[in-house]
């Protein structure tokens, strides 16, 4: 670690949004908001609006093998700990934005973001999630030049728009603009009351503030208290304003702040043309394109490459509806399906358990990797015939907008942002095959249009070549997120 030789005012005036969050690829990623965090930021600077990214410094590879240099050092308080931290900056810029870690050793260094790497959860995440956000703000404020707009991602940083309203300690934020992004409404961050003491000081008034079914609640906190809330996709806001959602009553009430932007992608990470990752690259010829790369998976795995392929990719959860898959597989191949099936991904150790016995079962059919690897990710969307995505809740989902991107075929479910970026087979230029119930037979009965569609020949090429010709890279998301920050914040 390096001490920092520079006036910190030259550091921090050319950073107009500050993004805070517990993720940002390639440095930390568990999931899509690690993709967002760490690609958006870029998008933004190239449209001249500067951001900066703050996580927290876990003990993670990307972590170790970089170089960072002390920006500051302070003090926080939880309860009747007090714990030193210090804000480092990667001194390379490798992301192409500056990037910040609070590093807090006593929360987070650790081989892990949410869990240890062995799965197991963390028991201490109110501190974690409290601590982070207090050494955030502690070190903004003493900033000579602040930012304009405090951008915050999902629940672990959500009561950072009540701190700055209400914590005397931050008072030289007060008035700074805050923006919350839900990438995911299903986890809350909400703890109990007799955690208070870990709270920074704030105002007496305030309290209900916090509260949300006799909870501290930082989702709800910051819905009620930031400046401007999104969505990543417009369905998924209608859906969480649906008198089914945990969230109706309070997104209804905030209506007026509150819109759904669709996230983008990647393109520079994600191009077929360019993807160091992958077998083969896309040089114009889309099925040949696909055939040598479903050809080195098949190698790869115990797969007939004669059959249509369908991945699935991602967390072993039940909110992406992974737990419908072994038994909807194993429909399909005791009733001779000429389909094969891969699956890539970890998560609850029961799914695990059944995806290894159905491997033994379906030889050449079926075959699972229980593991998160990006890289074999890659070379997955390149190879597969379809991507699979059974989700009960998606509030965007980037991995169909990966599969379009490298001409696989996307079957999803119809929620959230899978809705609004797939379009059926029986529509007008469709992207995809969808099926509206979280069922056995609606997702077979999918496969099946899969298999209808993989042996139409012309049909198929046609989906292909009007998948991989669309753009849902960064660009227009980004500039989206700018009228937002222009609506708060003038000039920028
Ligand atoms: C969460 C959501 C996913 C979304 C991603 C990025 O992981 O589950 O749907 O695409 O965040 O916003």
């Amino acid at each position: 670690l390096f001490r920092s030789p520079c006036f910190p005012s030259l550091v921090h005036s050319s950073m107009k949004i500050l993004h805070i969050s517990a993720e940002c690829y390639p440095v930390a990623k568990a999931g899509g908001l690690g993709d967002v965090v760490g690609a958006l930021p870029k998008y933004l600077c190239a449209l001249g609006m500067s951001s900066a990214v703050i996580l927290p410094k876990y003990a993670l590879r990307w972590v170790k093998e970089h170089r960072f240099i002390e920006d500051y050092h302070g003090t926080i308080r939880l309860h009747d700990r007090h714990l030193p931290f210090t804000i480092e900056r990667e001194i390379d810029d490798t992301l192409g934005f500056p990037l910040f870690v609070a590093n807090i050793p006593d929360l987070f260094e650790r081989d892990g973001i949410y869990a240890s790497p062995e799965g197991y959860g963390y028991d201490d995440d109110v501190s974690r999630w409290l601590g982070f956000q207090q050494a955030v703000l502690q070190w903004v404020a003493q900033f000579w030049e602040k930012p304009k707009i405090l951008h915050c991602h999902d629940h672990h940083t959500g009561l950072i728009p009540f701190m700055v309203k209400y914590c005397p300690e931050y008072r030289a934020l007060k008035d700074l603009p805050t923006i919350l992004t839900i990438h995911n409404g299903a986890y809350t961050g909400a703890f109990s009351w007799r955690h208070i003491d870990k709270m920074p000081l704030f105002e007496a008034h305030a309290r209900n503030l916090l509260d949300w079914a006799d909870t501290i609640h930082p989702l709800a906190s910051a819905i009620r208290c930031a400046w401007r809330v999104n969505t990543v996709s417009p369905g998924y806001l209608d859906e969480l304003k649906a008198p089914d959602s945990h969230l109706n009553w309070l997104l209804n009430n905030e209506w007026h702040k509150s819109s759904g932007i669709l996230n983008g992608i990647d393109a520079q990470v994600w191009n077929p043309a360019t993807d160091p990752l992958i077998a083969h690259r896309f040089d114009g010829d889309i099925n040949r394109f696909k055939a040598a790369n479903k050809a080195a998976i098949c190698q790869r795995f115990r797969l007939d490459p004669e059959l249509p392929l369908v991945t699935f990719i991602g967390r072993l959860v039940s909110e992406k509806g992974a737990d419908l898959l072994p038994g909807v597989i194993e429909r399909a191949l005791e009733n001779n399906a000429k389909m094969a099936f891969l699956i890539l991904g970890t998560g609850d150790p029961a799914l695990k358990r059944a995806f290894y016995a159905l491997r033994d079962r379906f030889f050449w059919h079926f075959d699972a990797s229980i593991e998160y690897n990006e890289s074999l990710a890659h070379q997955l969307y390149a190879g597969s015939d379809f991507l699979i995505m059974p989700s009960r809740i998606e509030p965007c989902g980037l991995n169909q907008l990966y599969a379009f991107r490298y001409g696989t075929i996307p079957i999803v479910r119809s929620v959230g942002g899978l809705r609004d970026t797939v379009r059926d087979w029986s529509e007008e230029n469709p992207r995809g095959i969808r099926f509206d119930h979280f069922s056995t037979d609606d997702a077979l009965h999918a496969l099946y249009r899969a298999s209808l569609l993989y042996h139409d020949e012309q049909t198929l090429t046609g989906f292909r070549k009007r998948i991989m010709d669309l753009n849902f890279s960064w660009e227009k998301s980004a500039e989206a997120y700018i009228a937002l920050y222009k609506g708060v914040s003038s000039p920028l």
